[in-house]
């Protein structure tokens, strides 16, 4: 069944926001994997009009602000979103809203840059949300993503197809909360295929290794013997 456009359905972040805030405030595989490689992505950002799409409780906003960013935010959690104002204050756009469902809030042209980090995982369908995305940025402008990596999908459910979009959920702990997640697999070729299709041209993949101050912190992380550390993709697409 395709999903209704005007009923996307969102992981429900509101049940475990305050737990995942607090979590992946300092988390390696967010504080010290997603959003450095994320932020190493998007260079220097002075004076660009950045939207974060799935912005959560706004820790990349924030980065991207203090880098010289001029953020907008949207996140579907209410909750999550509170967070975010919580923490930029008054002064910056944040709307409730998301990805799959209405159109963005926004016009054509409005942004240089998009992020859509730890995001399009959730999503059954891309297309839509692409398409929305790549209207909203000028031509030549950037939509930085991390996913999960394809990879991950098959090391914990070694009898799922790789080679299909499956949906899978997984319990994960937040601050000491359980909480289920779900999401899209996609392989490697329909992940890169959707931006394609979707009108973006593929600028960078990366699958860095961590931050190095992760390995002070975290003394007991193993990566592989060339330093990386296998959790998202990272992608760089280019509106054309
Ligand atoms: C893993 S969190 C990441 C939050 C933030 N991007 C970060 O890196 O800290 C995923 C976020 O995506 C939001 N989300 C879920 N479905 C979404 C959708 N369809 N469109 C936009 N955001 C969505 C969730 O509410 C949640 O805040």
């Amino acid at each position: 069944m395709s999903p209704d456009p005007e009923q996307a359905v969102f992981t429900d972040y509101d049940s475990f926001a305050e737990a995942y805030a607090a979590e992946t405030e300092s988390s390696l595989e967010n504080a010290y994997y997603a959003r450095p490689a994320v932020l190493n992505l998007a260079g220097d950002v002075t004076g660009r009009r950045i939207l974060d799409v799935g912005c959560g409780a706004g820790p990349l906003l924030e980065s991207l602000r203090d880098r010289g960013a001029v953020v907008t935010g949207i996140e579907p959690s209410a909750k999550m979103l509170a967070l975010a104002r919580k923490r930029l204050g008054d002064d910056t756009p944040l709307h409730q809203g998301g990805l799959g469902g209405a159109p963005l809030p926004y016009p054509d042209d409005a942004f240089d840059d998009a992020v859509a980090c730890l995001v399009l995982h959730y999503l059954q369908d891309w297309q839509a949300p692409l398409a929305e995305l790549r209207r909203v940025l000028v031509p030549g402008g950037r939509l930085i993503v991390a996913v999960n990596h394809p990879l991950i999908y098959k090391m914990l459910r070694p009898e799922g197809d790789y080679f299909a979009v499956e949906e899978w959920s997984d319990e994960f702990t937040f601050s000491g909360r359980t909480a289920v997640l779900t999401f899209w697999h996609r392989p490697l070729h329909t992940i890169l295929t959707e931006f394609l299709t979707a009108g973006f041209r593929i600028t960078a993949v990366s699958e860095p290794p961590p931050a190095p101050e992760a390995h002070d912190v975290f003394p007991d992380l193993v990566t592989s013997p060339s330093g990386s550390f296998l959790g998202f993709l990272f992608l760089v697409l280019e509106a054309a």
